[in-house]
Order: structure tokens, then C-alpha cells, then sequence
């Protein structure tokens, strides 16, 4: 059975991808600075800092690989990004590179923020950050090239789009990640024999998709589309006001927004 570090356990996605791995399909060595209540048969509690390289090193030593769901996914305060989304992930990186350990990385779709609605990009798409936030993942991909270039360490990195039960505004109708094609997207990277250093975006099989994926090493399938929602969610504006409507990273694009383009 593969030994799986999953950081950001008591996070949004992190619970969810606990949840659905309670069948013991993994071994899981858990890691947040937060409680995670009382562990299964199949997991471990790693309490931690992961800015401690120490801590990190002994995390990830002897594992198949980290699934990396800690930072902090606001675009509030830089010094919270430089230490949890910088400083953080460096300590994983150099774990992983001591121990030889895969890493999935959650980038971001604010990472591509930037482009407009009308435009559909692929993986190999000019980074367009929407935000400090976006420029932290473009610092983590970046991170992700660097360590499989120069040490070998193997890295999928997933644009995520948004990861919500169910769609729930317009904008979803192009970006909705569903929890079953989340599961499966973090398995195939966990499972494929190899995956250099890819990037995967996160999102359904939505017919909206501004995203679409050219080289797919990991077998990804989605199966959910937001579409089976459109008659719902169609005519509920995208939070964050008419700019949000322009840009597909919706309200982080509208913040701070002062081109009079
Ligand atoms: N939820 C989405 O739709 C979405 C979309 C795009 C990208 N992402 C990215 O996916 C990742 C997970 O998202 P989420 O929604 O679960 O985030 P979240 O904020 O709910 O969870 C993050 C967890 O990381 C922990 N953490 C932060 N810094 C830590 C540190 N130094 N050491 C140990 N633990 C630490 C926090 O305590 C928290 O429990 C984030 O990197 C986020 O940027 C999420």
C-alpha cells in the first residue's frame, strides 16, 4: 500500500480527500497546524509547521508521495503568502528532493487569472497572475520546474478551478472542480508510473471550460460538467461585480483593478 502525506489535512480539499480515502486505500500520514481529530487505523498524526524543514524532512522521509493542501488561498496579507505559500513550500521541495518523494502541488486558476472570458488557453499558456495570490502559485510552479529540472523531484501541478460540492454562480459553469473529479485527478497523479513535471488543470468536464488540456501523462477523465446545473446557476452573476464577469479569475481579478481598459 503507498504511504501518502497529505498537508493541509483540516483545509477544504484536505478533508474532503480524507473522507474519501477512509476505506484505507492509503496510508496517510496527516499534516496540519490545526486539529484533526482522532486518527483511523490507516493514518498518523503529523502535527506541524511546515516552514520547519526539520519537521518536513522527517514528514516526507520513506513516503510515496506529498499532497501538498497547505498554504493559504486569500490574497490578504503578503507576509501570510511569502511564509505559508513561499517559505513552505521550499521545506517541501527539499524534503522531497532528499527522499526522493512525488509531489501534487495545488496551483491555482489565479495563477492564468488574467485572461479574458473569450480566450481558452491550454497548459502551456503564458502565466497571467491575477493577484498576489496568483503570483505565489506562479512562484510554486516555478519551484515545481526548478526541482525536476535540477534534481529530478517529479511534480504535477493542478490549476485548480473551483472546488465547491456544486456549482453555484455562472462562472462555475466554467471552472467547477466536483469532489468525485478531485479524487480521481490526485489518484491518477499519485498512481501514474510517471509524471515528470506536468501541468494539470482542475476542473470537471464543464462544456464551458475555458481550460483545455494538450499532453495528459496521468490519464485524467472528468466526469462531472457543470452544465447539468446551467438552468439553475446561469443567471447568477459571478461575485465581485462586472469586472469578475471579464476575467476568469473572476473576483481576484476585480480587486485592486485600476486599468481604465
Ligand atoms: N478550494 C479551491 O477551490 C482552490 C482553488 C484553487 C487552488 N486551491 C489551493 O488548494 C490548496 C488547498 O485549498 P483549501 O481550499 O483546502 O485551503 P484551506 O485554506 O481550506 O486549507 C489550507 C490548510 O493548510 C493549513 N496550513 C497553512 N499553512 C500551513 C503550514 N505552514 N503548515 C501546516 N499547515 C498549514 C491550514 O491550517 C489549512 O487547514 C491551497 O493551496 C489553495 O490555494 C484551492
Amino acid at each position: 500500500m503507498k504511504t501518502i502525506v497529505l498537508t493541509g489535512a483540516a483545509g477544504n480539499i484536505g478533508k474532503v480527500l480524507r473522507q474519501q480515502w477512509s476505506d484505507g486505500r492509503y496510508q496517510l500520514r496527516l499534516n496540519d497546524i490545526k486539529p484533526l481529530g482522532p486518527m483511523a487505523a490507516h493514518e498518523t498524526l503529523h502535527a506541524g509547521d511546515l516552514r520547519d524543514a526539520a519537521f518536513c524532512s522527517e514528514l516526507l522521509a520513506g513516503a510515496d508521495a506529498v499532497v501538498h493542501m497547505a498554504g493559504i488561498g486569500t490574497d490578504l496579507e503578503l507576509d501570510l503568502l511569502i511564509e505559508h505559500n513561499l517559505k513552505a513550500l521550499l521545506s517541501v521541495y527539499q524534503a522531497a528532493r532528499s527522499h526522493t518523494v512525488r509531489v501534487v502541488y495545488p496551483s491555482s486558476n489565479h495563477a492564468i487569472g488574467m485572461y479574458p472570458v473569450e480566450t481558452e488557453i491550454d497548459e502551456y499558456a503564458a502565466v497571467r497572475p491575477d493577484s498576489l495570490y496568483g503570483i505565489s502559485k506562479v512562484w510554486g510552479e516555478g519551484i515545481a520546474r526548478l526541482y525536476y529540472d535540477k534534481h529530478g523531484v517529479e511534480s504535477v501541478c493542478l490549476r485548480i478551478g473551483s472546488f465547491e460540492t456544486e456549482p453555484f454562480e455562472r462562472r462555475h459553469l466554467h471552472t467547477w472542480l466536483s469532489h468525485p473529479d478531485m479524487q480521481h485527478l490526485v489518484e491518477c497523479c499519485i498512481e501514474a508510473p510517471q509524471v515528470g513535471f506536468q501541468i494539470m488543470y482542475g476542473v470537471s468536464a464543464n462544456t464551458r471550460r475555458w481550460w483545455q488540456q494538450t499532453d495528459n501523462p496521468i490519464g485524467y477523465q472528468p466526469q462531472s460538467n457543470a452544465e447539468d446545473f446551467a438552468a439553475r446557476i446561469a443567471d447568477i452573476p459571478s461575485r465581485g461585480g462586472p469586472l469578475a464577469e471579464r476575467f476568469q479569475g473572476g473576483g481576484f481579478a476585480a480587486v485592486d483593478y485600476s486599468n481604465n481598459k
